[in-house]
């Protein structure tokens, strides 16, 4: 498959997830830029069941970095982070609706320069033994009829390592007309 680049293709190619951070500030903006590229997500009959707490405390961000056994360490130098929780009552499919507004925000941060990484939480165990879930919301407060989707940690990064080129291995994945 011919591989024609365009702005958007390349921000696709490049785009690296972060987890070390320096202590610089978020550009201006950047948040804003962010959040908005996860709101104007597209869902599931329009229904936009997710709704996003942004937290910049550095103490609940350091509380939050146990949210997980080992994969949440960067929040504890992360300037910020948007946790994505979703409302099943709004939507049967909530995850993928997340997922999207996920990926998108994690694309725009890379495209501003900003170093980010997606956090899974749904189905997972905080440090404390809770499901990260419990341990979440025990410290966000969000009601009780919503699951977490994820957060996406946020900081500027130490570096940004070059995308390996792994056209070879996903070239195979492509099935033309039958499997
Ligand atoms: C659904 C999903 C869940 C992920 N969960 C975590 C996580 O909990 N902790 C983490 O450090 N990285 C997590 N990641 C990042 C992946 O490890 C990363 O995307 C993958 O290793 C490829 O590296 P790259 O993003 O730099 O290309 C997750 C990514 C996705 C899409």
């Amino acid at each position: 498959m011919e591989c024609i680049d365009n702005h958007l293709l390349y921000t696709i190619k490049t785009r690296r997830s972060i987890r070390k951070y320096t202590d610089e500030p978020l550009p201006e903006n950047a948040l804003r830029h962010i959040l908005l590229a996860g709101m104007y997500s597209p869902s599931s009959r329009n229904r936009r069941p997710w709704e996003f707490i942004l937290v910049n405390d550095p103490d609940m961000l350091k509380k939050m970095s146990g949210c997980r056994v080992g994969s949440a360490k960067m929040l504890e130098h992360a300037k910020a982070a948007i946790v994505v929780i979703g409302n099943p009552e709004v939507s049967d499919v909530w995850i993928e609706d997340c997922s999207v507004v996920m990926y998108g925000m994690h694309l725009m941060a890379d495209y501003l320069g900003v170093g980010s990484c997606w956090i899974q939480c749904r189905l997972r165990q905080a440090e404390d033994g809770s499901s990260t879930k419990e341990y979440l919301r025990h410290l966000l407060h969000f009601p009780e009829n919503f699951e977490v989707e994820a957060i996406l940690s946020l900081g500027m990064p130490e570096q940004h390592p070059q995308a390996p080129d792994i056209i070879e291995e996903l070239l195979p994945k492509l099935h033309h007309n039958k499997y």
